[in-house]
This record gives C-alpha cells, structure tokens and sequence, in this order.
C-alpha cells in the first residue's frame, strides 16, 4: 500500500477528487494517511469527514520545517490540492521526485509567484488566451517550474469569465489528477 500525505488550502474538491478515486479502484493499491493544512478551510473537514488524520500548520516562515516533522517516513506521494503556500527549497530537495502539484494553466504559462487560483484565470481572460488548462508537475524550488507529468487544454471562448474557466478547470483537474497520481505512484501509462 503506497502512502500520500494531501496538502490542502481551500475548499479540497481535488483532495475529495483523490479520496474518491481511491476507493472506486482509479488509484490503485493508495491511501491517504494524513491531511496539512495552512490555515483553516473546508479541506480539513472533508478529511475529518473521512477519518483521515488531519493537522492545521497556520501559513508562515515556519510551515516548512513543521511539515517535515509531521510527514511520516513511509510516504510515498506529497500531493499539493488546492495548497498555497511555498515551500523552502530543502524540503523540495528532501522529497525531491515525490512531491507533486496541481496548477489551473498550461504551465509553463501563467505560472510562478501570485499567479494561483482566481488571479490565474483572470490573467488568462485578460491575455485573451485562445485555451486554458490544468497542469500536474513535480514540486521543485523553482515555483511552478517542476517537470510536468501530466496536462490537457481546453478552447477559451468569448463567453468565458474567470468564474467560468475555474469551472472548467476544476473538471480537467478532476480527470488528470487521479491518472497523474497513478502514474507517479504504481508507474500506470497515462
Ligand atoms: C485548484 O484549481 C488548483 O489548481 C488551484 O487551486 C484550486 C483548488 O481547488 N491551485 C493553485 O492555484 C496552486 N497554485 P480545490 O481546493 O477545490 O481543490
């Protein structure tokens, strides 16, 4: 059984996405031992909901090296769903190949500092990019630059507003995520 520690910040449907994927079989032979989260948010109900351990490390200069105490040695899988803080480069370096993030853009555009959730999807509907996306890619120190595992690309349409790529998103990431996780952990082809 491979082991995944969920990093959460906001409302965990992709942290839900996972819990779900692993009991219906799409994510095989996984569990999710333990739930961070960097401030308060409905992510941690969803795993108290479930009878998954789940800690609230408040957001700060010491998240890092609080999370590292708390990251039992037999993970497998670090999984970022949802989570907005940055990590200090050593634990990157120290988990390095088993961390993992979700980003709502086709990175390597609209990536790097301040460019998470709404504030990505309204900087793609000022650009007026012809498509958006989701992108799944190793965590490294560099922010967003990790090598990517998975991503898929949808058409922006002139009636879309950053409310409705976020929509859009959230589905595209609902569907690559498991696949991505799978890949990493039990080496599935995509
Ligand atoms: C997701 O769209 C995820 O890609 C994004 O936050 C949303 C969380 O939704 N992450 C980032 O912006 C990270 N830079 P959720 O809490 O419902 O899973």
């Amino acid at each position: 059984m491979k082991n995944i520690v969920v990093l959460v910040s906001g409302s965990g449907t992709n942290l839900q996405r996972i819990i779900d994927t692993i009991d219906n079989g799409e994510i095989r032979n996984a569990k999710v031992t333990l739930v961070v989260a960097d401030r308060e948010c409905y992510g941690l109900e969803r795993a108290k909901n479930h009878h998954i351990e789940n800690i609230l490390i408040p957001r700060g200069k010491n998240f890092s090296s609080e999370l590292s105490k708390v990251i039992p040695e037999n993970t497998d899988l670090i999984v970022l769903a949802g989570f907005l803080s940055i990590l200090k480069p050593e634990l990157c370096e120290a988990w390095k190949g088993k961390i993992i993030n979700i980003h709502p853009a086709m990175l390597p555009k609209f990536g790097g500092k301040g460019m998470w959730g709404m504030n990505v999807h309204h900087a793609v509907i000022e650009a007026k990019e012809k498509e958006s996306g989701a992108t799944v890619h190793f965590v490294t120190s560099g922010i967003d630059e990790g090598e990517t595992i998975l991503q898929k690309c949808f058409e922006v349409t002139e009636n879309d507003t950053p409310e409705t790529l976020a929509e859009k998103v959230h589905q595209i990431e609902y569907e690559i995520f498991p696949k991505a996780i799978n890949k990493v952990l039990n080496n599935v082809p995509i």
